[in-house]
Protein backbone atom coordinates (compact mmCIF):
# COMPACT_ATOMS: atom_id res chain seq x y z
CA UNK A 1 0.00 0.00 0.00
CA UNK A 2 2.71 2.39 0.71
CA UNK A 3 4.63 1.44 -2.60
CA UNK A 4 1.10 2.18 -4.41
CA UNK A 5 -0.10 5.04 -2.58
CA UNK A 6 3.16 6.86 -1.38
CA UNK A 7 6.14 5.80 -3.27
CA UNK A 8 4.49 5.25 -7.14
CA UNK A 9 2.88 8.64 -6.74
CA UNK A 10 5.22 10.72 -5.66
CA UNK A 11 7.48 9.11 -9.04
CA UNK A 12 4.81 9.23 -10.87
CA UNK A 13 4.10 13.62 -9.82
CA UNK A 14 7.72 14.05 -10.83
CA UNK A 15 7.71 12.38 -13.79
CA UNK A 16 4.73 14.10 -14.74
CA UNK A 17 6.11 18.07 -13.58
CA UNK A 18 8.98 17.78 -15.58
CA UNK A 19 7.59 18.34 -19.05
CA UNK A 20 4.48 20.46 -17.49
CA UNK A 21 7.32 22.69 -16.05
CA UNK A 22 9.04 23.28 -19.99
CA UNK A 23 5.47 23.86 -21.38
CA UNK A 24 4.34 25.53 -18.17
CA UNK A 25 1.48 24.60 -18.50
CA UNK A 26 -0.79 20.99 -16.99
CA UNK A 27 -3.05 19.16 -14.46
CA UNK A 28 -2.19 16.84 -12.05
CA UNK A 29 -5.09 15.50 -10.42
CA UNK A 30 -4.24 13.04 -7.09
CA UNK A 31 -6.31 10.44 -6.06
CA UNK A 32 -6.81 10.84 -2.25
CA UNK A 33 -9.83 9.81 0.35
CA UNK A 34 -11.65 11.38 2.75
CA UNK A 35 -10.23 9.13 5.28
CA UNK A 36 -6.28 10.97 4.95
CA UNK A 37 -8.65 13.65 7.25
CA UNK A 38 -8.34 11.38 10.32
CA UNK A 39 -6.74 8.26 11.60
CA UNK A 40 -8.67 5.05 10.98
CA UNK A 41 -8.09 2.37 13.45
CA UNK A 42 -8.35 -0.63 11.39
CA UNK A 43 -7.36 1.25 8.43
CA UNK A 44 -3.90 2.70 9.96
CA UNK A 45 -1.73 2.49 6.43
CA UNK A 46 -4.21 3.23 4.55
CA UNK A 47 -5.32 6.74 6.20
CA UNK A 48 -1.85 7.63 6.47
CA UNK A 49 -1.19 7.17 3.05
CA UNK A 50 -3.76 8.98 2.45
CA UNK A 51 -3.04 11.74 4.51
CA UNK A 52 -0.04 11.69 2.73
CA UNK A 53 -1.30 12.18 -0.92
CA UNK A 54 -3.16 15.01 0.63
CA UNK A 55 -0.09 16.82 1.97
CA UNK A 56 1.92 16.03 -0.63
CA UNK A 57 -0.34 17.63 -2.98
CA UNK A 58 -0.80 20.49 -0.93
CA UNK A 59 2.78 21.75 -0.99
CA UNK A 60 3.08 20.44 -4.63
CA UNK A 61 0.53 22.82 -5.59
CA UNK A 62 2.46 25.52 -4.21
CA UNK A 63 5.55 24.70 -5.69
CA UNK A 64 4.39 24.58 -9.23
CA UNK A 65 1.33 27.27 -9.23
CA UNK A 66 3.56 29.94 -10.31
CA UNK A 67 4.42 27.33 -13.17
CA UNK A 68 1.13 27.25 -14.40
CA UNK A 69 0.82 24.14 -13.30
CA UNK A 70 -2.78 22.86 -11.04
CA UNK A 71 -1.81 19.72 -8.45
CA UNK A 72 -5.62 18.94 -7.20
CA UNK A 73 -6.05 16.12 -4.33
CA UNK A 74 -9.19 14.64 -4.78
CA UNK A 75 -10.53 13.26 -1.66
CA UNK A 76 -13.57 10.62 -2.38
CA UNK A 77 -15.61 9.29 0.28
CA UNK A 78 -17.77 5.76 0.24
CA UNK A 79 -17.66 5.72 -3.70
CA UNK A 80 -19.38 2.85 -5.50
CA UNK A 81 -16.48 0.77 -7.50
CA UNK A 82 -14.66 -2.32 -7.44
CA UNK A 83 -12.56 -1.38 -4.10
CA UNK A 84 -14.76 -2.78 -0.98
CA UNK A 85 -15.01 -6.47 -3.29
CA UNK A 86 -11.14 -6.13 -3.98
CA UNK A 87 -10.33 -4.38 -0.21
CA UNK A 88 -13.15 -7.24 1.32
CA UNK A 89 -14.82 -4.93 3.39
CA UNK A 90 -18.45 -4.98 3.99
CA UNK A 91 -20.15 -1.84 3.83
CA UNK A 92 -23.83 -2.76 2.87
CA UNK A 93 -25.10 -1.46 6.10
CA UNK A 94 -23.45 2.14 4.67
CA UNK A 95 -26.46 4.39 4.34
CA UNK A 96 -27.20 5.00 1.01
CA UNK A 97 -27.00 8.65 1.20
CA UNK A 98 -23.43 8.40 2.02
CA UNK A 99 -22.51 6.77 -1.30
CA UNK A 100 -21.46 8.77 -4.69
CA UNK A 101 -21.40 6.87 -8.20
CA UNK A 102 -17.78 7.16 -9.62
CA UNK A 103 -18.66 9.54 -12.34
CA UNK A 104 -19.97 12.02 -10.25
CA UNK A 105 -16.74 11.74 -8.33
CA UNK A 106 -14.58 12.23 -11.63
CA UNK A 107 -16.87 15.20 -12.65
CA UNK A 108 -15.85 16.60 -9.14
CA UNK A 109 -12.61 16.17 -9.60
CA UNK A 110 -11.96 17.53 -13.21
CA UNK A 111 -14.35 20.82 -12.03
CA UNK A 112 -11.73 21.25 -9.25
CA UNK A 113 -8.58 21.07 -11.09
CA UNK A 114 -10.22 23.21 -13.76
CA UNK A 115 -10.92 25.95 -11.28
CA UNK A 116 -6.75 25.97 -9.63
CA UNK A 117 -8.34 23.87 -6.29
CA UNK A 118 -5.82 22.49 -4.35
CA UNK A 119 -7.97 20.16 -2.48
CA UNK A 120 -11.53 18.63 -2.93
CA UNK A 121 -13.42 17.22 -0.93
CA UNK A 122 -15.89 14.85 -3.06
CA UNK A 123 -20.13 14.89 -1.96
CA UNK A 124 -21.75 18.29 -0.07
CA UNK A 125 -21.95 15.43 2.97
CA UNK A 126 -18.68 14.52 2.92
CA UNK A 127 -17.47 17.90 2.81
CA UNK A 128 -19.21 18.61 6.32
CA UNK A 129 -17.52 15.49 7.66
CA UNK A 130 -14.26 17.42 6.32
CA UNK A 131 -14.90 20.18 7.78
CA UNK A 132 -15.44 19.00 11.24
CA UNK A 133 -12.33 17.11 11.09
CA UNK A 134 -10.79 20.41 11.30
CA UNK A 135 -12.30 22.05 14.28
CA UNK A 136 -13.10 18.67 16.90
CA UNK A 137 -10.01 17.86 19.08
CA UNK A 138 -8.06 15.09 17.88
CA UNK A 139 -9.03 12.15 20.47
CA UNK A 140 -12.68 12.66 18.94
CA UNK A 141 -11.89 12.37 15.47
CA UNK A 142 -9.98 8.97 15.96
CA UNK A 143 -12.97 8.15 18.22
CA UNK A 144 -15.97 8.78 15.43
CA UNK A 145 -13.27 7.44 12.84
CA UNK A 146 -13.51 4.30 14.77
CA UNK A 147 -17.24 4.29 14.95
CA UNK A 148 -17.34 4.06 10.89
CA UNK A 149 -13.84 2.00 10.69
CA UNK A 150 -15.27 -0.25 12.98
CA UNK A 151 -18.56 -1.45 10.97
CA UNK A 152 -16.88 -1.95 7.44
N1 LIG B 1 -14.19 3.50 -3.78
C1 LIG B 1 -14.12 4.22 -2.66
O1 LIG B 1 -15.03 4.19 -1.79
C2 LIG B 1 -12.94 5.14 -2.44
C3 LIG B 1 -13.03 6.10 -1.41
C4 LIG B 1 -11.96 6.96 -1.21
C5 LIG B 1 -10.84 6.89 -2.02
N2 LIG B 1 -10.79 5.94 -3.00
C6 LIG B 1 -9.56 5.89 -3.83
O2 LIG B 1 -9.89 5.90 -5.20
C7 LIG B 1 -8.81 5.30 -5.93
C8 LIG B 1 -9.38 4.38 -6.97
O3 LIG B 1 -10.01 3.29 -6.32
P1 LIG B 1 -11.39 2.68 -6.82
O4 LIG B 1 -12.41 2.97 -5.80
O5 LIG B 1 -11.65 3.08 -8.24
O6 LIG B 1 -11.05 1.13 -6.68
P2 LIG B 1 -10.99 -0.01 -7.76
O7 LIG B 1 -12.23 -0.03 -8.60
O8 LIG B 1 -10.65 -1.26 -6.99
O9 LIG B 1 -9.75 0.40 -8.69
C9 LIG B 1 -8.45 0.38 -8.17
C10 LIG B 1 -7.47 0.53 -9.32
O10 LIG B 1 -6.14 0.51 -8.78
C11 LIG B 1 -5.38 -0.41 -9.54
N3 LIG B 1 -4.36 -1.03 -8.69
C12 LIG B 1 -4.54 -1.71 -7.53
N4 LIG B 1 -3.37 -2.15 -7.05
C13 LIG B 1 -2.42 -1.75 -7.93
C14 LIG B 1 -1.02 -1.89 -7.99
N5 LIG B 1 -0.33 -2.54 -7.02
N6 LIG B 1 -0.36 -1.33 -9.03
C15 LIG B 1 -1.04 -0.66 -9.98
N7 LIG B 1 -2.36 -0.48 -9.97
C16 LIG B 1 -3.05 -1.03 -8.96
C17 LIG B 1 -6.36 -1.44 -10.06
O11 LIG B 1 -5.85 -2.00 -11.21
P3 LIG B 1 -6.39 -3.46 -11.74
O12 LIG B 1 -7.84 -3.29 -12.06
O13 LIG B 1 -5.51 -3.71 -12.91
O14 LIG B 1 -6.17 -4.39 -10.59
C18 LIG B 1 -7.59 -0.57 -10.35
O15 LIG B 1 -7.51 0.02 -11.64
C19 LIG B 1 -7.90 4.63 -4.89
O16 LIG B 1 -6.76 5.44 -4.69
C20 LIG B 1 -8.76 4.61 -3.62
O17 LIG B 1 -7.95 4.67 -2.46
C21 LIG B 1 -11.80 5.07 -3.23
Amino acid sequence: MVDLNVEALVELAHAALGSMQARRRGWVINISSLGGHAPGPGFAVYSATKAFVTSFSESLHEEVRRSGIVVTAVCPGATRTEFGDEAGLDATDHPALLWQEADEVAREALAAAAAGKAVRVAGRINRISAALTTVLPRTANRKLSALVTDRL
